[in-house]
């Protein structure tokens, strides 16, 4: 990418495709296009293709998609597979047909099967069943991989596809009912603060292992991809750490500043024990994350305490 490059980011504010704009515009790309969901509905194609004829992005992020904790995965099938669906085959067909030189697709870590060996490794793809509670979801995911190696394979178009495993900071979704496991129990570990409680219930024995990348080294991850990679092959984007959500509970009761104690409700269910990735293709490319758990914990918590009356419901 030129730094007067056309860059068109999706989604630009979520979680990540905010960070990426944040990171282009840091790096001095001054020509970076993120309309809102109100200025272009990404599932909309004659929008889409009006859109990208007049603006004539050169590198697409798509970063747009319907995303949520468990419980909105369980219980909203149809949503996450249709909309899901609907964007990816929107914007990389649109990309590819009017001229985009390069696309970067955005999976996760939900596409590999429910157990799989650990650290999962690209190749685990398709190797196994998926995790029930968030089918939906991986399916829509895995259909925008396979787009994008088709369109590779079939007509050359440069479309590269990363899977980053769990995510958060600045810009994330703190709701009640759509949070991930970090700004979750963020807030609510803030709440029982305000609220002088001396206990909360937390889900589960804490004993599970997860990873988590901070999002503005994603954005990194992503910039360094577009620029440096070019093979059909997805590549997982993390930090290869992992650490008991005991361990992180703990941690984020250190930085909110509250004593008080956590209950670990075991009739509720655990998940799968252990889940981290494999980035070794990522390093042996040239990347590795910067910013560790403790520094990233701290700096959500300064966006989140900064942004608390203004959180998205
Ligand atoms: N968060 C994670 O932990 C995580 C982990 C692995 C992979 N990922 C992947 O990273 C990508 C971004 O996730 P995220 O966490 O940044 O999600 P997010 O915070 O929910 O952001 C998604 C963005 O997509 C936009 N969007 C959805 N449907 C749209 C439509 N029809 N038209 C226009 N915009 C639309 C949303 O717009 P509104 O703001 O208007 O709703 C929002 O800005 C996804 O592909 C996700 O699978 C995320």
């Amino acid at each position: 990418m030129n730094k007067d490059s056309a860059i068109f980011v999706a989604g630009a504010r979520g979680l990540v495709g905010s960070a990426i704009v944040r990171r282009l515009q840091a790096s001095g790309y001054t020509n970076v296009l993120y309309p809102s969901r109100q200025e272009l509905d990404l599932s909309d194609a004659d929008q889409v293709k009006k859109y990208f004829e007049g603006m004539k992005p050169e590198y697409v992020f798509i970063a747009a998609a319907k995303v949520g904790g468990i419980l909105a995965n369980n219980t909203q099938p149809v949503e996450f597979l249709l909309e899901n669906l609907k964007i990816q085959n929107t914007l990389i067909p649109i990309s590819y047909e009017c001229g985009v030189k390069k696309l970067l697709f955005l999976g996760s870590t939900c596409i590999y099967p429910k157990f799989c060996e650990q650290p999962i490794k690209e190749s685990a793809l398709l190797s196994g069943p998926l995790e029930p509670t968030n089918e939906a979801y991986a399916i829509a995911k895995i259909a925008g991989i396979k787009l994008c190696q088709a369109y590779k394979k079939e007509y050359g178009f440069n479309a590269i596809c990363a899977q980053p495993t769990n995510l958060y900071g600045p810009n994330d979704n703190f709701s009640s009912t759509g949070s991930h496991v970090i700004p979750g129990l963020m807030r609510r570990i803030m709440e029982a603060k305000e609220a002088k409680l001396e206990k909360i219930a937390c889900w589960g024995t804490g004993t599970p292992t997860r990873e988590f990348l901070f999002v503005d080294d994603l954005a990194d991850a992503c910039i360094f991809l577009m620029d440096s990679y070019d093979g059909i092959d997805i590549v997982n984007v993390g930090t290869g750490d992992e650490i008991s959500i005991a361990d992180l509970t703990k941690l984020i009761c250190e930085q909110v500043g509250w004593e008080g104690e956590i209950e670990w409700d075991t009739s509720k269910p655990d998940g799968t024990p252990r889940k981290v990735c494999d980035i070794s293709k990522l390093k042996s490319l040239g990347w590795n994350p910067k910013v560790d758990l403790a520094k990233g914990i701290e700096l959500t918590l300064s966006w989140f305490k900064e942004h608390q009356n203004s959180i998205r419901t």
